[in-house]
């Protein structure tokens, strides 16, 4: 049976991320989080007092930023940073990082790497477009603002952090706004990418059309 390559982009908060991780259980796939890389990235900086404006900082430190993963955690140069990533404070400067050209190339060249042998699903904002462009099954997800919003305050307050709805909603456009304007791969739907309106949609009913999607394409070609 051929193995394929599933790119899943689009805004923060259309639930991008669960519904990526269900898909690829469902197949028996690998599961990438490439925002959990560039948070992994801002987690290291913001850590160790880098400033991301410097150029010469950002190339001296990147080197001694590894990232890998040990099944669905992320681990940076060897611990565990699942919690330390998703909070305000990384929200909040992550569209920057994730800007920087530099860091964008070496996650890009590792991201690659991890798909080399397919059976992989990957969700972020250039995977379509950029890190896999010949992906052959390629899904953009879309949702309106309070739905994202109020997703994003429960995922917060399942691990213990209160936000106010209209803080995250500031801090969810302003990514959006960094994320589709910046120079370097901008957030946008690949041409060939199927585009799905998750506003009004439960977990499992976009899981079950994206694995829909995959299993036409793997059993019919
Ligand atoms: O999916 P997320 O919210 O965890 O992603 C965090 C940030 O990382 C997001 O604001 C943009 C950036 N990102 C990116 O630039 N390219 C990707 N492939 C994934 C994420």
């Amino acid at each position: 049976m051929q193995k394929i390559v599933i790119a899943i982009d689009g805004y923060s908060g259309t639930g991008k991320s669960s519904t990526a991780k269900q898909v690829a259980t469902r197949l028996g796939y690998t599961y990438i989080d490439s925002g959990a890389m560039y948070r992994a990235v801002t987690y290291f900086f913001l850590q160790n007092g880098i400033d991301f404006s410097d150029v010469n900082q950002v190339n001296a430190n990147l080197d001694q930023c590894s990232i890998t993963f040990d099944g669905s955690s992320i681990l940076l140069n060897g611990e565990n940073v699942d919690h330390q990533i998703r909070t305000m404070e990384v929200n909040q400067y992550v569209s920057k990082v994730s800007a920087i050209s530099e860091v964008r190339h070496k996650l890009v060249e590792q991201q690659r790497k991890m798909g080399e042998k397919k059976g992989v699903v990957m969700d972020g904002r250039d995977i379509g477009t950029v890190v896999f462009p010949k992906a052959e099954l390629k899904v953009f997800m879309t949702a309106d603002m309070e739905v994202r919003a109020e997703r994003r305050r429960k995922e917060l307050v399942k691990k213990g952090m209160n936000e106010d709805l209209e803080v995250i909603k500031a801090n969810l456009k302003e990514r959006d706004r960094i994320d589709s304007t910046r120079a370097d791969s901008p957030l946008r739907k690949a041409d060939d990418a199927k585009e799905i309106d998750t506003s009004h949609l439960t977990l499992n009913q976009q899981i079950d059309k994206i694995v829909e999607m995959a299993e036409s394409i793997i059993y019919e070609g």
